[in-house]
């Protein structure tokens, strides 16, 4: 035993940025709408290649607390192709026994996209296999506000001590409190930021950014990540 943090080989959860969509379109001179459906087949070949790798965990950031100033043909082509993709793959989270489940404000979604993303859930809610947490409405600091809301509430109803609150109680409520924090962070398009993406989690994620357009990363380049992650010493504080 070296007695250092050493990376595990395979990451337990990645958690992705999935950028680029837009650009990708531009470049064929087709609307935004024909990038983010393109962007829905590399999610499908991502989601099948952590099956394959035994990555048990995948985030994928979808759509922004900031993404409702988009203009509305987009998000409501973006919540139509999301109830599209809940349909057609529904059969690949039973076949592979993957349990579905959204992180983020889901109350500000258009009832059927709701209603239909309830109905996965409930069905895949018993699956271990593997975990796809879909990021939707999502925004880092709207669940730490949550989770500061929610604290407050019970230290007014006289349940907690302002003392008692640490690191494990916030975390506890946060929005997936059972999901271990992501172990890499891939951020596609060439972005050099987080745009408030999972700001309590990703503390000591390890970060991988590719100029690949999200429409074109398929399971050549997610394999490039995980090497790269696979090589990287994580220390977690400790001496190097
Ligand atoms: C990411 O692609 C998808 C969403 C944010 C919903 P973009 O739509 O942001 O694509 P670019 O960044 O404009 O190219
Ligand atoms: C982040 O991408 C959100 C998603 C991928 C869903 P954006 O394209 O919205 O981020 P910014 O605006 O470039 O920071
Ligand atoms: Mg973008």
């Amino acid at each position: 035993m070296s007695g250092r943090a050493e990376a595990a080989a395979v990451p337990r959860h990645v958690a992705i940025i999935m950028d680029g969509n837009g650009r990708w379109a531009k470049q064929r001179l087709r609307p935004r709408l024909f990038g983010h459906r393109a962007g829905a087949e590399s999610l499908r070949a991502v989601l099948r290649a952590c099956r394959d790798r035994g990555v048990e965990y995948l985030t994928v950031y979808a759509f922004s607390t900031e993404n409702w100033v988009r203009p509305e043909d987009e998000v409501s082509g973006l919540m139509s192709l999301l109830r599209t993709f809940l349909k057609k793959d529904e059969h690949e989270l039973h076949e592979n026994q993957v349990r579905l489940r959204v992180t983020g404000r889901i109350q500000d979604l258009p009832e059927a996209v709701r209603a239909e993303l309830e109905r996965v859930m409930a069905a895949t809610k018993t699956y271990a296999k593997g975990h796809l947490i879909l990021a939707l409405s999502y925004g880092g600091r709207a669940e730490i506000v949550d989770a500061v809301r929610a604290l407050a509430a019970e230290v007014q109803a006289g349940k907690l001590a302002p003392a008692a609150i640490d690191e494990a109680a916030i975390a506890a409520h946060l929005y997936l409190p059972d999901v271990p924090d992501p172990d890499l962070m891939i951020r596609t398009s060439g972005e050099l930021r987080l745009s408030n993406f999972l700001l309590w989690q990703l503390s000591y994620a390890e970060f991988y950014f590719t100029e690949t357009l999200w429409p074109d990363f398929r399971e050549a380049d997610f394999a490039k990540a995980l090497d790269e992650y696979a090589r990287r010493q994580r220390r977690f504080g400790a001496p190097s």
